[in-house]
């Protein structure tokens, strides 16, 4: 004799609730799969993996630890922007106000600094790592190009950050970056005046290094994440013994 449907069976098997969940209960090795494959969160993870790849002196998961960083930075620095005021006559001010004023101000901004310079060195030690273990090699070679993209967007990152705070050492900074900038064969006074936007260091200047920290680099650096994780599975997951 047919069981008789409870409301639980009734939701699951009703069209509105197949179409956000396409699996059934996880009690077979299928539904499992599915729950990682259809959930946009869940499949950043493969549904299986290697034994090796589980070894946790293999990767000491550097790249994991970059973009936990790379999180923490983005949820922190979107805080910051509710407060931060960039303008040459503001900018100083704004950021004595967030520490001095601002609830969880000062630890949020802590919290910006700590992982700005724990991104860029857990980045600089992944690609160790990389290189270490030979990584590199193909099928990996491409992924290797994205790599570097990354460590330079980290680094644009982290120097476009450290102007913005308009303090003495931003100031300085920015003179000796936009002079190298200038030191280009041919091109170097254009590509000086493109970076600060004027002939001398100013206003255009802290919009332009503002807007590249903000919107710009960050855009950039997850498009190449996604395209570094994609390609990590792509090539077979993570390298190991044969
Ligand atoms: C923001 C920067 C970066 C992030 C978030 C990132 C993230 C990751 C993650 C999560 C992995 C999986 C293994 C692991 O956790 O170590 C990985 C693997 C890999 N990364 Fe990165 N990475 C970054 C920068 C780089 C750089 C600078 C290079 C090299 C120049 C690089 C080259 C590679 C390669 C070749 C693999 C595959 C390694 C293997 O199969 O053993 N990545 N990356």
């Amino acid at each position: 004799m047919a069981r008789e449907q409870t409301l639980a069976d009734k939701i699951s098997s009703s069209s509105l609730w197949r179409s956000v969940v396409r699996h059934g209960y996880p009690d077979t090795q299928r539904n499992q799969a599915l729950i990682i494959a259809s959930n946009v969160f869940l499949h950043i993870h493969p549904v299986k993996i290697k034994r090796y790849a589980t070894k946790v002196t293999y990767t000491f998961c550097l790249g994991g630890l970059s973009f936990f960083m790379f999180l923490v930075l983005t949820g922190t620095g979107v805080l910051l922007m509710f407060y931060y005021i960039p303008s040459a006559d503001l900018a100083y001010q704004s950021m004595v106000a967030i520490e001095a004023d601002v609830t969880f101000g000062q630890l949020m901004r802590n919290m910006h600094r700590w992982s700005a310079q724990g991104m860029v060195i857990a980045v600089f030690l992944h690609m160790c790592r990389v290189f270490y273990t030979g990584s590199y090699k193909p099928p990996r070679e491409f992924n290797w190009v994205i790599g570097i993209l990354l460590l330079v967007t980290t680094f644009l990152l982290s120097f476009t950050g450290y102007l913005l705070p308009w303090d003495q050492l931003a100031l300085w900074a920015i003179t000796v970056g936009t002079e190298i900038g200038g030191a280009a064969p041919l091109l170097g006074e254009y590509v000086n005046l493109i970076l600060r936007g004027d002939f001398e260091i100013g206003q255009s200047a802290l919009i332009r290094f503002y807007t590249l920290h903000v919107l710009f680099l960050p855009l950039v650096a997850a498009f190449l994440m996604a395209v570094h994780f994609w390609r990590i599975r792509k090539d077979g997951g993570i390298s190991g013994p044969l």
